[in-house]
C-alpha cells in the first residue's frame, strides 16, 4: 500500500475540463495509460457521470472527478484551492453546437470565454504553467488552398460558436506572451469519430444529432428513419463535402503528447498550435461506403440539398505536427467506423 501510494505520489496530475465529454473521456483513459493522475472538472451538462465507470472498466482507474462550473469565477476558484497539485490543464469543457450558437451567442461567448479567463487566472494564481486548448479547424473556414497547414490564414468565423474557438486561441495567444511562464499548446481537431475499441466510452449526444457518425449510427440502429446527405452537387469528385475525419483515440492520444511536450519544455514557443487530422479528406458518399464495408450493415439514405453553413472541403496538412509533436493518426477509417457502430450497439 505505502509503495502505491507512493507510485500515486509521483504521477503528475493533469486536469482535464469536460473530462466526461466525448473527446474528453477518451483523452482521461490515455492518460492514465500513459501514468497521468487524471482530474476530471466538468459541469455534467452535455455528459453523463456514468462516463467514469467506463474509464475505469478500461483504465482499472477511477479518476477524481468534481462537478464544477468553471466559467463562473467563484466555482473554478474553489476548484483550484480543493486541487492545488495540478500540473497541467486541457481544457476541453465547451458548449460545441454550431446551430445553438448561432441562436444563441451570449450563450456560447459567456460559457466558452469566462471559462477559458478563469481558468487562465487560475494557472497564475496557482502556479500552474501548462495549457492544452480544445480548438478547431473551424478556425480556417472554407480554406483556399487544401490541405490546410498551420500557416494557413485563419478566417472570420461562420458562427458564435467557429468564433469562441478563434478568440479563446487569440486570449490564450496574448497571455502567454505577457506572462513567459505560462506555455499553451491549440490543437486544432479536424472531424472526430469512432468510439473507444472497448466500447465502454464513445460519443453520447443528447437529442437529435447534428454530426454526421452519431446521426448515422442511429440511423442504422433504427433510431432515426434515413439519413439526409446534405448535397451532391459540391465541387468535389461525388458531389459531397469532404472532411477529414480523425479517430478519437487517436485524437486523445494527441493530447498526451501535447501534455508531454510541456511537462518536458520540449515545446520551442510558449504558445503553439497544431493542425490533428489524418491528412485525408474524405467525402459523406464515401464515410457511408467505408461504413457499410466494414460493418456489413446498410445505411438508408437520401439526398437532400447543402445544410447552410458547410463548407464544400477542409482537410488537414498534418506534416508539421507528424514532425513537431512526433505524433501521427494511426488508425483506418475502417475500423474507425466499425468502432462507432459497436459502440452504438451497446446504447
Ligand atoms: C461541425 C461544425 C464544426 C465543429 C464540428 C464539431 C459546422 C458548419 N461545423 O463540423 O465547426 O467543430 O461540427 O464536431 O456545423 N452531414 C450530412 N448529414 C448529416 C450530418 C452531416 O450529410 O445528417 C454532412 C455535412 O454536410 C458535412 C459532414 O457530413 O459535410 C460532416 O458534418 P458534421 O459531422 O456536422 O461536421 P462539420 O459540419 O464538418
Amino acid at each position: 500500500m505505502k509503495q502505491r501510494n507512493q507510485e500515486i505520489e509521483m504521477k503528475k496530475r493533469v486536469l482535464v475540463s469536460g473530462g466526461t465529454g466525448y473527446i474528453g473521456s477518451h483523452t482521461a483513459v490515455e492518460l492514465q495509460n500513459n501514468g497521468f493522475d487524471v482530474v476530471i472538472a466538468d459541469n455534467l451538462s452535455n455528459s453523463k457521470i456514468e462516463v467514469l465507470d467506463g474509464i475505469e472498466g478500461i483504465t482499472g482507474i477511477r479518476p477524481l472527478f468534481d462537478k464544477v462550473d468553471l466559467s463562473r469565477k467563484n466555482e473554478c476558484d474553489e476548484f483550484f484551492k480543493r486541487y492545488d497539485d495540478i500540473e497541467a490543464i486541457i481544457h476541453f469543457a465547451a458548449s460545441k453546437a454550431v446551430g445553438e450558437s448561432v441562436e444563441n451567442p451570449l450563450l456560447y461567448y459567456r460559457n466558452n470565454i469566462n471559462s477559458l479567463i478563469n481558468i487562465l487566472e487560475a494557472m497564475k494564481e496557482h502556479n500552474i504553467p501548462n495549457l492544452v486548448f480544445s480548438s478547431s479547424c473551424t478556425v480556417y473556414g472554407q480554406p483556399n488552398k487544401l490541405p490546410v497547414t498551420e500557416s494557413t490564414p485563419r478566417k472570420e468565423a461562420e458562427s458564435p460558436y467557429g468564433n469562441t474557438k478563434s478568440i479563446c486561441e487569440d486570449i490564450i495567444r496574448d497571455v502567454v506572451k505577457a506572462h513567459p511562464e505560462l506555455k499553451g499548446i491549440a490543437l486544432r481537431y479536424f472531424n472526430p469519430i469512432g468510439a473507444h475499441p472497448s466500447s465502454k466510452i464513445g460519443e453520447l449526444p443528447l437529442g437529435v444529432p447534428n454530426n454526421l457518425i452519431p446521426f448515422l449510427t442511429q440511423t442504422v440502429a433504427g433510431i432515426r428513419s434515413e439519413l439526409s446527405v446534405f448535397g451532391n452537387d459540391y465541387n468535389t469528385p461525388d458531389g459531397s463535402c469532404i472532411r477529414d475525419y480523425i479517430n478519437v483515440v487517436d485524437l486523445a492520444n494527441a493530447h498526451v503528447v501535447a501534455i508531454e511536450r510541456l511537462l518536458q519544455d520540449r515545446n520551442k514557443n510558449n504558445y503553439e498550435y497544431f493542425n490533428v487530422g489524418t491528412g485525408s479528406g474524405v467525402s459523406v458518399l464515401e464515410i457511408i461506403e467505408s461504413f457499410e464495408r466494414s460493418t456489413g450493415e446498410k445505411v438508408p439514405h437520401k439526398i437532400v440539398g447543402r445544410r447552410a453553413g458547410d463548407i464544400e472541403q477542409i482537410y488537414a496538412d498534418t506534416s508539421f505536427s507528424n514532425q513537431e509533436l512526433g505524433w501521427k493518426a494511426e488508425k483506418s477509417l475502417d475500423e474507425t467506423l466499425l468502432s462507432a457502430w459497436n459502440w452504438q450497439k451497446t446504447l
